[in-house]
């Protein structure tokens, strides 16, 4: 494929949307094409799972979702988004920048609800037929800091129902994957003003370019 799939990762409140936002003008400032997505979502399927799966009431009254039932939404509202946008879009050479990919599922059903991270891996390899980003930028923020940016009702089920404990492994699984990949990992830290994040993670796309 002749494109290049850039994703952005991190915990709650590590400033993705915006930070993504910033990167795809520079790039398009440079006139490249630049597809931008987000997981879970980026699809007319994708984005009703999204619904699904974060809304903080979806369902009042039934009993909490489980991790493997998360794990394998999650997977499949990102088999969508890999063969409706970010397939189509590598193929024709675009740069693709995804909030969130497959390391969310591996840090968050991983990591943090402790589902075996090597099951989750060969879960998404059917998800996305073994796609795997070209740059993961890391957007490392202490829960405490990231869970401080959002309050009330704009935090999504995650945010609102998992306790400080979960966020902490969810921030250290993170921090293990990008160590274990440091080829494929930027780590960046984002709990510093968003302008001095932005400089950093435009720099470190442009130069992986
Ligand atoms: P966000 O779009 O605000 O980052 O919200 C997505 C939420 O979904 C966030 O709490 C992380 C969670 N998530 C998972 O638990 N597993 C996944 O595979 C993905 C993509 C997201």
């Amino acid at each position: 494929m002749r494109g290049r799939f850039i994703t952005l990762e991190g915990p709650e409140g590590a400033g993705k949307t915006v930070l993504a936002k910033q990167l795809v003008a520079e790039l398009e400032r440079r006139g490249r094409e630049v597809v931008s997505t987000r997981e879970p979502g980026g699809t007319r399927l994708g984005e009703r799972l999204r619904s699904i799966l974060l809304s903080q009431r979806a369902d009042e009254g039934a009993a909490p979702i489980d991790p493997r039932a998360d794990a394998l939404l999650f997977n499949a509202a990102r088999a969508q988004l890999v063969a409706e946008v970010i397939r189509p879009a590598l193929e024709r050479g675009a740069i693709v920048v995804c909030a969130r990919f497959t390391d969310s599922t591996l840090a968050y059903q991983g990591y943090g609800a402790g589902l075996p991270v090597e099951q989750l891996r060969a879960v998404a390899a059917v998800a996305t037929g073994g796609l795997v980003p070209d740059l993961t930028v890391l957007l490392d923020v202490p829960p405490t800091v990231g869970l401080g940016r959002k309050r009330g009702a704009s935090r999504n089920r995650f945010e609102a129902s998992f306790d400080l404990a979960f966020h902490e492994r969810v921030r250290a699984g993170f921090l293990a994957l990008a160590a274990a990949e440091p080829v494929r990992f930027r780590v960046i830290d984002s709990s510093r003003p968003i302008e001095a994040v932005a400089g950093d993670v435009i720099a470190a796309v442009l130069a992986a370019l």
